[in-house]
């Protein structure tokens, strides 16, 4: 894995994107700048349609900017190659959706596993890490067990365990929340703090809950394509209460 030297995992400049619809113009991002630093917890709340998926998907190279320009670890999106752009979606960045996205024949472990393969590593160095991860994310009883078998907190857990294989330094959670109930979607909120905490990870996270503010170290508002709002969180303004030994 490449030395990792930025302080500053994400910064985007004067961003825009404009989806052609017929013979409409969508303004979905309308000049965004924002810095993500290394190692935080952030999260990006907006009304529907405000532009959070939109900017997500920038982030994650999943598709370009109108104009300005979207840095990734120091690197500039648009200007990557094909092949530059996929590795860097497969090794340095993990997604975690809405809807868990996980296969549903294979067990939580295989599920998990899918990354790694692609990497070339040896079968028993994969399993070990994978076993790692499942544990990180409070799975090592279910890791045989098939989603389907799972509840959706715990499919959201296999989700994550998936995008953390790889150890990225950022990982885009977009509504990771979305399809699960209150007290189970703030258990996925104080895992990811809890990640954020102990790796070194920057997680970026959008939801509709106002329970982030509460867990977040920095929240970015959105509204009609423009970040509206910008602040530290609640959890970063108060000392830690236990120091890790
Ligand atoms: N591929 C697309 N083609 C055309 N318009 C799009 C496309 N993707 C998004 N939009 C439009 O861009 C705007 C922002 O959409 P986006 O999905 O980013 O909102 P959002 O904040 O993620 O909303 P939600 O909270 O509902 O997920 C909306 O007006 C949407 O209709
Ligand atoms: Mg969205």
């Amino acid at each position: 894995m490449t030395e990792l030297n930025e302080k500053t995992i994400v910064r985007s400049v004067d961003v825009t994107r404009v989806f052609k619809v017929d013979h409409n113009e969508v303004h979905a991002l309308r000049g965004v700048s924002i810095e993500i630093a290394r190692n935080k917890f952030v999260g990006l709340m907006g009304r529907s349609g405000s532009g959070k998926t939109t900017l997500m998907n920038l982030i994650g190279g999943l598709d370009h900017p109108t104009s300005g320009a979207m840095f990734v670890y120091g690197q500039e999106i648009s200007k990557l190659s094909d092949r530059k752009l996929t590795n860097l979606r497969r090794h340095r960045i993990g997604f975690v959706f809405q809807s868990f996205a996980l296969m549903p024949t294979m067990s939580a472990i295989e599920n998990v596993e899918l990354p790694l393969r692609l990497v070339g590593m040896s079968r028993r160095a994969r399993r070990q890490r994978v076993m790692e991860v499942l544990d990180m994310v409070g799975l090592t009883r279910w890791a045989k067990h098939r989603p389907q078998e799972l509840s959706g907190g715990q499919q959201q857990r296999v989700a994550i365990a998936r995008a953390l294989v790889t150890r990225p330094n950022l990982i885009l959670a977009d509504e990771p929340t979305g399809e699960l109930d209150s007290v189970t979607g703030r258990a996925i909120m104080e895992l990811f703090r809890d990640i954020v905490r102990h790796e070194d990870v920057t997680i970026l996270m959008t939801s509709h809950d106002p329970v982030m503010l509460e867990i977040v170290d920095y929240t970015y508002e959105m509204a009609d394509g423009q970040i509206i709002n910008e602040r530290a969180g609640v959890a970063q303004e108060k000392e830690p209460q236990f120091q890790r030994p």
